[in-house]
């Protein structure tokens, strides 16, 4: 069936993001009456290949991070070449966006202005044709994918890095319950896991307050430390180590030195060259169940990741994030390259739905496992969550089992899940 509606009224305002920081909750009316809302994430380790976030740097309100230029570029001139659109002819409506914006990384309008539209507009359309969003997005994007897969949870159980105020270099530190039929096991499972981790933690004396995605921020001696504790909770809630697995979100550009062209390990008070940190991964990977790592090396150093890929990538899933940043060009360049085997995808790296979209197929064209993730700064908003159904991705990254912004994507997984 062609369904066919109008924008009729578009408009966004400010909201705070879960670490208290201005974001924009955007509001798309249709002619039928069908309207959508979407609110956009923020990143704190962003890479430097990001699409702008757009922030009024006016010190007086929110310390320079308020969004009201972001706001005011929606309810203007973005809302003047979207109101009279399709909205599902969705990539109409974001090649407009883009043409709006007219600047490679979305720097005059604001990508989370662009990104707010664009999301707000699917979960209206959806509405309007009276099916779930996954529906909707399938229909839209990958009307060819057969049956619906529910992903599988990249719990992140030890916050470091920037989301933690510790000395914890890795940033994030994952519990991957792979081995199990559905998605509700497979969040039961993490989940024990989680609880069982804090019990251990506390009863070593240590912190079990939580960072900025849920998991717990002691402080630590040691990074290997963490993936012993890890192996521990897993064994101590009845789990196998074989269908529970470990993963790493390095995040190793935040902590690259550029002009020693090392990358500075605080924690274990060691510096290591790329090569350093490829015999570090592969002595972890003999020792622990680890099965991905994401963002080992930093964003630009693409022959150094060509090594670790050929190093690791046959055993390990092999992680871009601030690497491709969710861009097309970007990860052309890693498959040429033989670099990464997986993509993690944030909708807000990029700025409009279509071309996270690009993004997805050209991974899943070239095998490429596809992760759909949230970021440090989430919202309420569940749209991930039916992004990783419509495309059947392999994995979803939504923080630790705590903290509504996180759990409420799981929580809209298992309701998928018992409607499907
Ligand atoms: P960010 O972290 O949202 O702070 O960028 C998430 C990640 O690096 O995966
Ligand atoms: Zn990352």
């Amino acid at each position: 069936m062609i369904m066919v509606d109008r924008i009729v009224a578009v408009h966004a305002h400010e909201i705070l993001d879960s670490r208290g920081n201005p974001t924009l909750s955007t509001t798309v009316i249709l002619k039928s009456g069908a309207r959508g809302v979407a609110a956009v994430p923020s990143g704190a380790s962003t890479g430097s290949h990001e699409a702008h976030e757009l922030r009024d740097g006016d010190q007086k309100r929110y310390r320079g991070l308020g969004v009201l230029k972001a706001v005011k570029n929606t309810n203007s001139s973005l809302a003047l070449v979207t109101i009279g659109l399709d909205p599902f002819k969705q990539r109409e409506l974001d090649d407009q966006l883009r043409i709006a914006d007219g600047t490679p990384h979305k720097s005059k309008l604001g990508a989370n202005a662009i990104l707010g539209i664009s999301l707000a507009a699917a979960v209206a359309a959806a509405k309007s044709a009276g099916i779930p969003l996954y529906r909707h997005l399938r229909q839209i994007f990958a009307p060819t994918l057969r049956g619906y897969k529910l992903p599988t949870p990249l719990l992140n159980v030890f916050n470091g890095g920037r989301h933690a105020d510790t000395n914890l270099d890795i940033q994030e530190f994952l519990v991957i319950p792979h081995n199990f039929s559905t998605f509700a096991k497979r969040l039961q499972v993490g989940t024990e896991i989680y609880h069982t981790l804090g019990e251990i933690l506390h009863a070593d004396g240590l912190d079990t307050d939580v960072g900025n995605e849920g998991g717990y921020a002691p402080r630590i001696g040691a990074s290997e430390k963490v993936l012993e504790y890890l192996v521990k909770a897993i064994k101590k809630s009845g789990y196998s180590p074989k269908s529970v697995g470990i993963g790493l979100d390095v995040a190793a550009s935040e902590f690259y030195d550029e002009r020693q062209e090392k990358y500075l390990m605080t924690t274990d008070r060691r510096r290591y060259t790329a090569p350093q940190m490829i015999e570090l991964f592969i002595s972890w990977q003999k020792k622990y169940p680890l099965i991905s790592i994401e963002d080992g090396l930093s964003e630009d150093a693409w022959s150094d990741w060509q090594s670790l890929t050929r190093r690791l990538g046959g055993d390990l899933m092999l992680v871009g994030d601030d690497l491709f940043v969710t861009q097309a060009d970007r990860l052309q360049r890693g498959i040429e390259l033989g670099v990464g085997n997986a993509v993690l995808i944030k909708p807000n790296q990029v700025g409009t739905l279509s071309e996270t979209m690009d993004t997805i197929l050209m991974a899943q064209a070239n095998r490429y496992k596809v992760i759909i993730s949230h970021r440090s700064g989430e919202t309420t908003d569940t749209f991930i969550a039916d992004l990783a159904v419509a495309i059947n991705a392999q994995y979803i990254k939504s923080g630790a089992p705590a903290r509504s912004e996180r759990l409420c994507k799981y929580n809209r997984l298992l309701e998928i899940e018992e409607e499907l």
